[in-house]
């Protein structure tokens, strides 16, 4: 059996270095002490003078401080997102893609910092952020590139016209490359933007800042501020932004689409997930095994598609759990920086409190309580891999979204019975299916109240593909052709 994770995803072009950085490569990592709101084309000081922490996970010790947007920065990002929205949109299809092409190529050559950043600043293991996460988003700013002079074929006869200001706001998970999402779009259709990322995970996206002052796009084109909830809805409430896009928890998504009834924005909501992993008596049950630790495990399981409900036919259960704990015991958990490391720190020390939380409920709840017996650093917030077997629909850590290293597992007799309990739960973002049976395959596909769903392999993404939820896990697509449609007007 392979030791890695299989987590590669799938994509045209990887970064130029193959090795993970020493903790004296990190020292070389140029970061400032002091990061300022990105507004109409320059780092500018707070109104308020506040700044906030962000600390490295893995460490607990600070990285650097960055600006506090209030209201008043969120308006002037606002006003200067209106101004440039002028030319902006008016600017040929062409030229616009032109940009979005050299933010593309800027970020591949700075791979190396974007990835060693991301994973200082959220937790993931290096190998994640350089083989995903950074090629991955540059990925998506070269497909929305590409379709910036083709609008008119992506909507033939219906005249798409871009929507203005765009409010975006974005979560601690997949920093860069949500911001990669939501920017890229928004940017091909012409529409101009403010973004927020989130209060633990900020310095990517200042780092993209960078990239885009140095790719010339004009002033105010992209707009970068900082600071939490509080920006956020500053910025969900301001009455000159035409769309908000959001990607986060599904009470803040509520909040939000409550905040905007009323008014003409329009919105797409990206929320949490639980989504089901469902294991066949005919699958190949090795193949399936490495499928429901990335499924699981990728990104410490802050994952909103993450496959944190286990189903395994009757038949093959026992053998199954016996090969997952197996392979749990291989799982390194610890520094993120180390290129071997399968499972980085937890992103926070509130997302951690969260997790024990939910493992003390599963051991209420009755279910089997199971660890790898891993070791794990002794300062950082980490969490070894965890499963909880034998547990039940109606058990809150079925039910909810852990985000973090926690697998329930539960077994089926029926297609029909695996049908129904994978759909009997409050979200609907992903699901995956290990079969030899083509049919089966597609038979359950059509079944499951689940936008992505993936036939024998897990957690794969391209930027042509589009992903979304339905139920209280949000509306709208991003990614492909349906990516751009939530940034038009027809
Ligand atoms: P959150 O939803 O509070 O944060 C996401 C983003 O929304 C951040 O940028 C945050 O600053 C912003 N935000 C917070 N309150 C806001 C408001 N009232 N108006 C506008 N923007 C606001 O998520 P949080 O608290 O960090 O995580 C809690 C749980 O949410 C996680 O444990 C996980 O279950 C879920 N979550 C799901 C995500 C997903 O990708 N589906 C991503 C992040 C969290
Ligand atoms: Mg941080």
């Amino acid at each position: 059996m392979s030791k890695k994770l299989e987590t590669k995803a799938g994509l045209d072009f990887v970064t130029d270095w193959a090795y993970a950085p020493s903790p004296e490569d990190t020292k070389h990592i140029k970061l400032e002490k002091q990061y300022d709101l990105f507004i109409d084309g320059k780092f500018v000081k707070p109104n308020s003078k506040k700044y906030f922490d962000t600390v490295n996970p893995a460490t607990e010790q600070k990285i650097a401080e960055v600006a506090e947007a209030d209201e008043k920065d969120v308006d002037k990002a606002v006003k200067a997102a209106r101004k440039a929205f002028g030319k902006w949109s008016k600017t040929s299809a062409k030229e616009r893609g032109k940009y979005i092409y050299r933010i593309a190529r800027l970020m591949q050559e700075r791979a190396r910092e974007f990835s060693i950043i991301e994973t200082m600043d959220g937790g993931k293991p290096i190998r994640e952020s350089r083989d995903i996460d950074v090629p991955l988003a540059a990925n998506h700013f070269f497909y929305n590139a590409g379709w910036a002079d083709k609008l008119e074929y992506a909507f033939p006869n219906r005249n798409p016209q871009p929507l203005g200001v765009a409010g975006q706001i974005i979560p601690w998970n997949f920093p860069l490359l949500m911001a990669a999402w939501k920017i890229a779009p928004a940017l091909a259709t012409g529409n101009t933007v403010v973004i927020k990322p989130a209060e633990t995970t900020p310095l990517t996206a200042l780092k993209l800042a960078e990239v885009i002052r140095d790719s010339g796009l004009p002033d105010g084109v992209v707009n970068i501020i900082t600071g939490a909830g509080k920006t956020g809805a500053a910025i969900v409430n301001h009455p000159d932004v035409n769309k908000i896009a959001f990607t986060g928890s599904t009470d803040v998504g509520k909040l939000i689409q409550k905040a905007i009834a009323g008014t003409d924005k329009k919105l797409t909501l990206e929320l949490g997930g639980k989504a089901a992993n469902i294991i066949f008596e005919d699958a190949p049950l090795d193949q399936a095994v490495e499928g429901i630790i990335n499924g699981i495990f990728f990104n410490q399981g802050h994952v909103c598609c993450a496959g944190s409900r286990l189903f395994v036919q009757e038949g093959v259960a026992d053998i199954v759990i016996r090969k997952l704990k197996d392979r749990m015991e291989s799982l390194i958990v610890g520094d993120p920086l180390d290129k071997n490391t399968d499972i980085g720190a937890i992103n926070s020390k509130e997302q951690l409190g969260k997790i024990q939380e939910y493992i003390k409920i599963g051991k209420n709840e009755g279910a089997e309580f199971h660890q790898s017996s891993c070791a794990i650093p002794g300062k950082g917030y980490f969490c070894r891999p965890t499963l909880f077997l034998n547990a039940s629909q109606s058990h809150r850590i079925v039910q909810e979204e852990i985000f973090g290293p926690v697998l329930t597992v539960q077994t089926f007799r029926t297609i029909e019975e695996v049908i129904e309990k994978a759909n009997n739960i409050p979200y609907g973002l992903s699901a995956g299916i290990w079969t030899d049976k083509g049919s089966k395959i597609f038979n359950l596909s059509g079944k499951m109240r689940a936008g992505v769903v993936w036939a024998n392999t897990y957690n794969k993404f391209d930027p042509t593909s589009p992903f979304g939820g339905y139920k209280e896990s949000g509306f709208g697509r991003e990614g492909g052709l349906h990516g751009l449609l939530p940034y038009v007007k027809l």
